[in-house]
């Protein structure tokens, strides 16, 4: 799949702006702040309606505008769809065909985009929402029903987390209530869990051959999901299912005491391990830039078997940052076949035949510029 064409309107630094794009790496290069990654941040929110980098939706309206609106014009098997977002005051809407969607569900997962950005180092090092938010985001966009679990979820999360503080107060003593929400959110953690871990080891299954590559077949990598309940990466969703009804009802008092839910998709953690070592714990920078480029580069080929087309892929300021070696690999693996956007401050120290090949745009304070 590919943006043809990508329309921005009271977007951050852009008043307006209309640019088309071919099948083929596109380079972006502009100064600092010129608006290199507000342009991909543009194509990663047509993809998720969602920021990779804030999630205060007023930031994306151009200062003392009312509204932003972004556009795309999406091909996919041959066929063209017309994508847009607008965020006001008022909220976010998110068009398909013209057509409003009311669920993300509905339009999550239409542009698959993969996007490698320096914050992805914190992949391996950060947090672990940072890498919850990994997975569900990928996760969703090659399965719109693992969004609607998720939303329902989050949902029922909230209500039963309000409902615990409120035993905990003891301003109310409704612990029907509560098991009727336990019910509920173990039905779509389940759903999730079971989710994650098919969508793990097909990760694996790409990651791992991509980083023994990159690491010049030095490093074997390893990732393992780390439950908030004990339960193993092959287990059914029956199974899954009593698994959380025995724990929620062993920590029922616990929970109520503490005012929140304890357990749950929103407390599990991914691990990464480079020859049987925590790569969090032990690995070295270059260790977790690799486990990070591999995660990536699994992504694309993963999306690819599971859609039948390859994503977008958005590489902002990463490029030269990559030795020689690890920049080949990744402009072998989308040589020809992945529409890539890369944005850099300069062409130098990217040596690459893809580049002489590419479509080159000079940024410059919100304006764009296709060089001739
Ligand atoms: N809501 C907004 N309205 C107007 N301008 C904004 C808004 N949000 C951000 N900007 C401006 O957009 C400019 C470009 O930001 P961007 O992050 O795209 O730069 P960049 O080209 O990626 O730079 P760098 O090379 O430093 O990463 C910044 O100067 C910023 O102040
Ligand atoms: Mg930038």
């Amino acid at each position: 799949m590919h943006i043809e064409q990508l329309k921005l309107k009271n977007y951050r630094n852009y008043d307006e702006l209309e640019l088309s794009f071919d099948n083929k790496v596109n380079v972006i290069i502009g100064e600092n702040a010129q608006g290199k990654t507000n342009l991909m941040e543009a194509i990663y929110l047509l993809a998720f309606t969602k920021s990779h980098r804030t999630s205060r939706e007023k930031e994306l309206i151009q200062w003392d505008e009312k509204y932003a609106k972004i556009e795309g014009r999406l091909s996919k098997r041959n066929r063209q769809f017309p994508l847009e977002v607008i965020f006001s005051a008022k909220g976010k809407k998110a068009k398909l065909n013209h057509i409003e969607q009311q669920r993300l569900s509905g339009y999550i997962g239409m542009l698959n985009v993969v996007m490698f950005a320096p914050e992805d180092l914190t992949l391996v090092k950060g947090p672990p929402q940072i890498r919850r938010r990994f997975i569900d985001m990928e996760l969703g966009q090659i399965q719109p029903r693992y969004i609607y679990h998720l939303t329902h979820y989050q949902k029922i999360l909230k209500q039963r987390n309000h409902l615990l503080k409120q035993l905990q107060r003891k301003v109310t003593k409704d612990d029907v209530m509560l098991d009727v929400l336990t019910e509920q959110l173990i039905e779509h953690a389940t759903s999730i869990l079971e989710r994650r871990f098919t969508f793990l080891k097909l990760l694996k299954k790409w990651a791992s051959p991509i980083h023994y590559g990159i690491s010049r077949k030095i490093e074997r990598l390893d990732i393992r999901y780390s439950p908030s309940i004990e339960v193993l990466e092959d287990e059914n969703k029956e199974k899954i299912e009593s698994i959380y009804q025995k724990e929620f009802s062993k920590i029922k008092d616990k929970e109520i005491e503490r005012g929140t839910t304890l357990i749950g998709p929103h407390r599990d953690d991914l691990v990464f391990y480079v020859n049987d070592r925590n790569v969090q714990v032990y690995g070295s920078q270059g260790q977790q830039r690799t486990t990070a480029l591999s995660l990536k580069l699994a992504e694309i080929e993963l999306i690819y078997n599971e859609i039948g087309e390859y994503p977008v892929l958005l590489l902002d300021d990463v490029l030269s940052e990559l030795d020689d070696f690890r920049q080949s690999h990744l402009l072998n693996t989308i040589q020809g076949k992945v529409q890539t956007f890369v944005s850099t401050t300069s062409v130098e120290g990217i040596h690459h035949d893809t580049l002489k090949e590419a479509d080159l745009f000079t940024v410059h304070a919100g304006t764009v510029n296709k060089n001739a």
